[in-house]
């Protein structure tokens, strides 16, 4: 179907010094409700890969040069970011990690969940080591009897880096779609064997899980796409808005700096983050602590993201399509008109989404206020399908 105005979502840090309840952002730690492996993962992938067409970043200058001429209205035919397409085979290396539940529930744990963060952060979004109990999905999901896979996506955390003209949302979408097969296939899931296997997303995570399950649509049972949402053509939710409301800046500049190549960005400071993913009233010690996990993002997955094939119609598995109420990057900051709008049951038209909107919360959903109570009815939705 037509070019949706799809928005995407991610998230950015700096170090926090003058905190001391809140963790180092090195701690990769999972629950301790799981039996946890961590696997390296390594898949070969064939994808269809935009070519970025202009010069690499310099500076910041050239930064703000491509951010305007990204953002203006007419630049979806005005500008080009892309030269064209080229057939790229790769072998990725991946941090992935998979937690079985310590005390499984009536046979639950065989359904497996396979989370895949957004831009801005990794798998940490999912198994925040600052209360957990409040924020930690990964340690919710074990609570409830579900195993779970989650990984870092390349680029990002521990995994392989990719320069950042490279790494585009084709690629994430068929490297997602060879760890799904695999986790099924039982490779990465230590001794359980998958009977089902529900892909989850937040944001970006939920825009390739979608696009993965759009092109395969025997690739997983179900989808529980967070920090999602569908605008049609006259809800104009301009990705370039919240492309601006990150401020981005080359990562390598950004404070304390990543060690990347120009074509990653970082947030401009701790307040583009929170107007991106938070909503008042503001927790600012969980605001640092995400700041504190935050990583860059590649320009091309950015400008790569609206060339996903989102028309899911032969999907028959199970969808929940949910965001915060506030959601500023994927609704504009107003979601339930966006809901209204039904796009996701034309997208969707082989089964009928369930929507849920969480009251009060921004973009970064898990980290919102009453976050357990998403969690519940992600779970809810979960136990009443699988
Ligand atoms: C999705 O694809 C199907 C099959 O090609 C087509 O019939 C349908 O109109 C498309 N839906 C949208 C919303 O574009
Ligand atoms: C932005 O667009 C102008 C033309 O309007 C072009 O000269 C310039 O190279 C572009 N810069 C970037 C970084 O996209
Ligand atoms: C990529 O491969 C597909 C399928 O094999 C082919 O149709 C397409 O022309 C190729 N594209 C390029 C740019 O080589
Ligand atoms: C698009 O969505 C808006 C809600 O944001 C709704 O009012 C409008 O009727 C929708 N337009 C179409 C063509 O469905
Ligand atoms: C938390 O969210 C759940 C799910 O929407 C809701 O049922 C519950 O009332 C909320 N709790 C509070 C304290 O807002």
């Amino acid at each position: 179907m037509a070019k949706l105005l799809v928005t995407a979502l991610l998230a950015t840090f700096w170090h926090i010094s003058n905190v001391a309840a809140i963790p180092t952002s090195n701690d990769f730690q999972h629950p301790s409700n799981g039996v946890c492996t961590r696997y390296t993962v390594r898949e070969e992938v064939a994808s269809s890969d935009p070519v970025w067409g202009l010069p690499k970043f310099q500076d910041n200058y050239d930064v703000m040069s491509f951010l305007v001429n990204f953002s203006r209205k007419d630049s979806a035919t005005a500008f080009h970011p892309i030269s064209g397409y080229q057939n790229v085979t790769k072998t990725y290396e991946v941090a992935g990690t998979f937690c079985t539940p310590t005390s499984p529930k009536n046979g639950k744990e065989k359904t497996v969940l396979l989370a895949s963060h957004g831009i801005w952060y990794d798998g940490r979004y999912w198994a925040s080591s600052y209360k957990p109990d409040e924020y930690n999905f990964v340690q919710y999901a074990l609570a409830n009897g579900y195993s779970i896979f989650y990984y870092d996506r390349v680029g990002v955390g521990k995994s392989e880096k990719v320069s950042g003209y490279e790494i585009s949302a084709s690629s994430q979408v068929e490297l997602l779609v060879k760890i799904t097969r695999s986790v099924r296939a039982g490779k990465y899931t230590s001794d359980i064997t998958a009977s089902k296997v529900v892909l989850v997303g937040h944001s970006f995570g939920s825009y390739i899980s979608h696009a993965g399950i759009a092109k395969y649509p025997d690739l997983a049972e179900g989808a529980v796409l967070t920090g999602t949402a569908y605008a049609n053509a006259t809800d104009a939710i301009p990705f370039a808005i919240s492309f601006i409301s990150f401020a981005p800046r080359l990562a390598t500049t950004v404070n304390p700096p990543f060690d990347r190549d120009s074509g990653y960005l970082g947030f401009g400071d701790i307040y583009a983050h929170t107007s991106a993913f938070f909503h008042e009233p503001y927790d600012i010690p969980t605001i640092e602590y995400a700041q504190s996990i935050y990583q860059p993002a590649a320009v091309l997955e950015f400008v790569s993201l609206t060339s996903l094939n989102l028309n899911a119609s032969a999907f028959k598995g199970k969808v929940l399509v949910t965001t915060g109420e506030f959601d500023f990057p994927a609704c504009g900051g107003e979601c339930k008109s966006t809901y209204q709008g039904g796009v996701a049951d034309l997208l969707f038209s082989g089964t009928k989404p369930e929507t849920y909107i969480h009251p009060g919360a921004g973009h970064g959903v898990n980290f919102a206020a009453n976050a357990t109570g998403f969690f519940g009815r992600i779970v809810a939705f979960l136990d009443g399908n699988f």
